[in-house]
């Protein structure tokens, strides 16, 4: 049997890969939106463990799998085996044999890779401590949908060096942009986790307005992850500067625009003016986590169809 293929981290997808996956995103989504069906995963199931919260992950999952003519079942930790400490690899080999891909949530990053390394079929990773890559699948194709090509382009990331980040950060590499990374001390970037090892793409600064400065994109996420609650006050203080307002978007470039993951903390990691305001495109951001999503699952389990 061939090993499957699967999504664990933003690298695990090559340049000419994703440039596939945005054109079946484009394509899916204009069907869509003619309500002409596109159902070539008729009798596939995906199954859904959560281990964290989650509104637009599981919906546009659980959507995106339907609307391809399939199923998702949704597991929680909660109420089922995994959280009474059945082996990742006892239920990975057990889950993989009687779906035909996996998406995860969880905390450690590990855990998704244990999983991978035992399932017959796709893993997805829906949101590790230290890595979200469905969301920056989502992000870039909503940037490229506005603008048009990333290359060469600025991405300023204000706040947490978190898995939302690290995600941007392995996605500067591969597309080949620049990310301008700001984060309050204490909570910066861990250059081992940034990257294969140069630092080209990305630039870090101790100032978040000069991270803004000229960027083509500024973007943010909550000052505290899932699993970290019990910084929030010490974050709280930490992260006060580094909230993206209207004079850091005036220090952007004109046409630049603003994306949040959310969900968002209007008044603490973004002032409500940016994220209500002209340049927020957060909405198309969130609704295009379910075509990019359904693009991504065409691939692992169909190949470059279309192409
Ligand atoms: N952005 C994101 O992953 O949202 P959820 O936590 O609601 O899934
Ligand atoms: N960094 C956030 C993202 C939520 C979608 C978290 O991990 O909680």
């Amino acid at each position: 049997m061939a090993a499957p293929k699967h999504f664990l981290q933003f690298r695990d997808l090559a340049r000419d890969e994703l440039e596939h996956v945005f054109a079946r995103t484009r394509w899916i989504k204009e069907t869509f939106k003619r309500y002409e069906p596109y159902r070539p995963l008729v009798d596939r199931t995906m199954v859904m463990i959560f281990e964290k919260q989650s509104t637009r992950t599981r919906l546009s999952f659980e959507a995106g799998m339907q609307q391809l003519g399939g199923a998702a079942i949704f597991m929680s930790t909660r109420d089922s085996q995994l959280g009474r400490g059945e082996p990742v690899e006892d239920a990975a080999k057990v889950i993989s044999r009687m779906c035909d891909i996996v998406m995860i949530r969880t905390f450690e990053q590990d855990t998704v890779e244990r999983f991978a390394r035992h399932s017959r079929v796709p893993v997805i990773n829906g949101l590790t401590d230290e890595h979200h890559p469905c969301q920056i699948l989502a992000d870039l194709y909503t940037y490229i949908e506005h603008r048009g090509s990333i290359r060469g382009r600025t991405v300023a990331w204000i706040g947490d060096a978190n898995n939302v980040c690290y995600s941007w950060l392995q996605a500067a590499e591969v597309l080949d942009f620049r990310l301008h990374v700001s984060t309050p001390p204490g909570y910066e970037v861990v250059a081992a986790r940034a990257g294969s090892g140069g630092t080209a793409h990305y630039a870090l600064f101790a100032d978040p307005l000069e991270a803004a400065r000229g960027a083509h994109l500024v973007t943010t996420d909550v000052w505290t992850s899932m699993g970290f609650e019990a910084e929030a006050d010490a974050r709280r203080a930490a992260f006060a500067r580094w909230q993206v307002d209207e004079a850091m978007m005036r220090a952007a470039a004109p046409d630049a625009l603003f994306m949040h993951c959310l969900p968002a903390h209007r008044g603490e990691e973004v002032a409500a003016a940016v994220i209500d305001g002209p340049q927020s495109v957060v909405w198309d951001e969130a609704e295009n986590r379910l075509h990019a999503q359904k693009a991504l699952i065409e691939y692992l389990l169909l190949g470059r169809v279309g192409s």
